[in-house]
């Protein structure tokens, strides 16, 4: 058997995805290979003060990132996921820290976008949203309509503190069931969801293909990748509602 565990309709299921579910629609980790991109420390253009100091090259690697969601699809890992949703409703939950939204584009309604979402940008001045497909990104630093001010990538950068955390506690102390997929677990505060679950008494599985540091805090691991082992274990999971 590859899994000893079985979901009921009343169970509450709670998702963390990471970058690792994209990979295989053909999204590159973070900390995989030399994790530069153009010889920058991915870190290094993912904070407050790379946009302060290089606001040009900031946007340069964020417009590369949203170019480069025409170009790619939700996998079967995240139909999967999906799937999970399509048997628990309203008692499910998907926590990413992932800015493309595949889980979105593949039908998931409860998807909380921790890191924020490549498809959004606002004023750094205002705070008015602007949906990328609306600004001109042959500009190199787009501007707000409303009152001039820059723009910025809708995505919470290192030292920011990530969206949704208000309802995430509750919804992680509630949880029956929490799946971890696809992440390192070295970015917090993502990466103490698990301890809180299994603080919580709920079941902990993780899908990943290395073994994550806190791996300790699962009842079950299944090492591989997400879009070939997801498909066989949520068919196990949710079977005979
Ligand atoms: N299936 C499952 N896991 C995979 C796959 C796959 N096909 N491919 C890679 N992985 C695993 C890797 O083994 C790694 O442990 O996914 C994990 C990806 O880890 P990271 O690159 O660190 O991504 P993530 O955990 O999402 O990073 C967290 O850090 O850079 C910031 O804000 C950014 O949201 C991001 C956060």
């Amino acid at each position: 058997m590859i899994t000893r565990f079985k979901f009921s309709p009343n169970d509450r299921i709670v998702v963390l995805t990471g970058a690792g579910i994209s990979a295989e629609s053909g999204l590159k980790t973070f900390r995989d290979s030399d994790g530069l991109w153009e010889n920058h420390r991915v870190e290094e253009v993912a904070t407050p003060e790379a946009y302060l100091r290089n606001p040009e090259l900031v946007w340069r690697f964020y417009k590369q990132r949203y170019l480069q969601l025409s170009e790619v699809e939700p996998n079967p890992g995240h139909k999967a996921l999906k799937q999970i949703e399509d048997f628990a409703g309203g008692n499910f939950t998907l926590i990413t820290q992932n800015v493309d939204g595949l889980h979105r584009r593949c039908g998931n309604k409860r998807v909380l976008e921790i890191h924020g979402s490549l498809e959004l940008s606002f004023c750094s001045k205002c705070l008015a949203k602007f949906p990328m497909n609306e600004i001109d990104l042959e500009q190199s630093l787009p501007r707000c309509d409303n009152c001039g001010g820059l723009l910025r990538p809708d995505i919470i950068w290192f030292g920011e503190i990530p969206y949704h955390l208000d309802i995430i506690s509750d919804i992680l102390c509630q949880a029956d069931f929490f799946l971890v997929v696809g992440t390192s677990g070295v970015v917090y505060p993502a990466a103490q969801f698990l301890h809180i679950c299994k603080s919580y008494n709920a079941i902990t599985i993780g899908i990943n293909l290395e073994e994550p540091k806190n791996s300790y805090l699962l009842d079950e691991f299944h090492q591989g990748k997400a879009g070939e082992l997801l498909p066989e274990l949520v068919r196990i999971w949710t079977r005979g509602k």
